[in-house]
């Protein structure tokens, strides 16, 4: 069992997508192609805006549910507080972009969005997006994807406060692992 964008289980996910470490997770200049995991702390969130303007970055999603299915999101497009003068300040809005993947895309609609946790709302909604739906995320009016909820195990009577990707499994399906991972773009120009 593993939910893999939770902070302390991230190094394990570095440890199994990463051959290079280049001195931590999110070390800035570290000019690999593997990718690195995403860590939903501020402190992470402030490392990801940090990495993620120093050039084009792209995500990938990887989803799997308790029949052991597994399916992907891609995103060609990714950033946090690219546009941001005071990131922190801004709520480490989230640009994402160019989907593929056979997942279905549940992101794209939180293009733009702040990052919502109990203690800062930044959504679009009357309601604490996060405290609503048991997670913290790039909310708006609430979501499409949940991908920090709670670990409910699959199908659950409660609506939409797992770890949801409604396009691959609905808003009543808490996935067994997710992991977010980000990489620079490969440069087409310099192969
Ligand atoms: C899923 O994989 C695990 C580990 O390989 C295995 O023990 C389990 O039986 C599998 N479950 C299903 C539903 O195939």
């Amino acid at each position: 069992m593993a939910v893999r964008q939770r902070t302390e289980i991230a190094s394990d996910c570095l440890w199994r997508t990463s051959r290079i470490l280049c001195n931590g997770l999110f070390l800035s200049g570290c000019h690999s192609f593997f990718f690195v995991c995403f860590l939903f702390s501020p402190a992470g969130l402030k490392q990801i805006h940090a990495l993620s303007i120093q050039g084009n970055y792209e995500l990938r999603i990887d989803l799997e549910d308790f029949e052991n299915s597994t399916a992907y999101a891609h995103y060609g497009t990714f950033g946090v507080g690219l546009f941001s003068v005071d990131p922190d300040d801004d709520g480490y809005p989230l640009t994402v972009g160019d989907y593929s993947g056979n997942a279905g895309d549940s992101l794209l609609k939180h293009n733009g969005m702040k990052f919502t946790t109990k203690d800062r709302d930044n959504d679009h909604s009357e309601n604490n997006c996060a405290s609503f739906y048991h997670g913290a995320w790039w909310y708006r009016n609430c979501h499409t994807s949940n991908l920090n909820g709670q670990y409910l195990r699959g199908q659950h009577t409660s609506y939409a406060d797992g770890i949801e990707w409604s396009s691959w499994t609905g808003w009543q399906y808490s996935l067994k692992f997710s992991e977010m991972k980000i990489r620079p773009t490969r440069d087409p120009d310099n192969k």
